[in-house]
Parts: C-alpha cells; structure tokens; sequence
C-alpha cells in the first residue's frame, strides 16, 4: 500500500487535511476524519471481496482517502466537495504513482460518490464508485449520534441497525 502511504504524507494532503479537523473542531454532526476516510475504505474492501470484484486495493483506499478532503474548499468557497475533492485528487495522485487510468478510476468514483453518476466504461465497470458511496453512507453510526435528530439525512438514509 506504499502509493496509498504517499497520499496520506503528500505535503499538500496533510495541510488540507489538518485544516478539515480545524474547521469541523466544532461540528455536531459527522466530521471528516481519517477514522471516516478508513472506515470507508475498509467496508468499501468488503463489497469488494464480498462480490469478488477484483477492484485493486490501493485504488479503493486512494478513493477514500480522497473523496471528502475538497470539504475544505466548501467550507471556504462554497464549491461542492466532491468536485472540489476531484480537482484535488487530480493534483496529487500522479506524484504518489497512480497512472492516468487508475486516476480517471478514483476520481470518477469520488465525483460519483453524492450522486448516481455512473460509468460502465472504467476499469471496474462503475463498480468503486457504488462501493464508495455505499461505504460513505453505512459507515455512519445514527443510532448513536447525540445530532442525529438535527441531522438533515431522511429517515431513510439514517442507519438505526446493525447491518452487514
Ligand atoms: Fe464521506
């Protein structure tokens, strides 16, 4: 997982991502912490192996290491995250050894995260950006969350059970 490593060192990476813990030191409802970023990438692993999709490990981490850290820009400019976090991804990933198809892959999968945009046309058929965007969503613990009635997820989306 060395290439994943570089991310998680890239210079850049770690300024924005102290400054996402800075900006949400306050925030009531879930902050965008390494422990999510891994939480997501650990179940995204699962759906993987569980429909033995074959999708490279070190690209569904990079997807969620990346996929919320244009929050910052958010919180600064108003630019949607997921754009924000594509713009992001696309300057660092080449220095941290990803090729320019495994970049396209990551990146569309982080653009796909907040919506239904898929593509059957990448190397994993669409299928690590579903992965990512199911583990965003069940990676979050409402059933515990003292927020959660404040929180503006439908009933729907909130998770009340134990799920696997
Ligand atoms: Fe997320």
């Amino acid at each position: 997982m060395e290439r994943v490593d570089r991310i998680w060192k890239q210079e850049q990476y770690q300024k924005a991502y102290k400054k996402l813990v800075s900006l949400e030191e306050d925030r009531i409802f879930c902050r965008h912490t390494l422990e999510h970023f891994l939480d997501v990438a650990r179940l995204a692993y699962i759906y993987n192996l569980e429909e033995q999709a074959g999708i490279d490990k070190e690209l569904i981490y990079a997807a969620a290491l990346l996929h919320d850290i244009g929050r910052v820009q958010e919180y600064e400019d108003g630019t949607s995250h997921d754009i924000a976090s594509v713009v992001f991804a696309e300057k660092i990933l080449p220095e941290c050894g990803f090729s320019e198809m495994e970049i396209r892959e990551i990146t569309e999968a982080i653009e796909g995260h907040r919506n239904e945009k898929k593509s059957q046309k990448n190397i994993t058929g669409g299928l690590l950006a579903t992965y990512l965007k199911k583990a965003d969503k069940k990676s979050r613990n409402c059933m515990v969350c003292s927020a959660e009635a404040e929180c503006k997820w439908s009933m729907e989306k909130k998770n009340f059970d134990i799920e696997y």
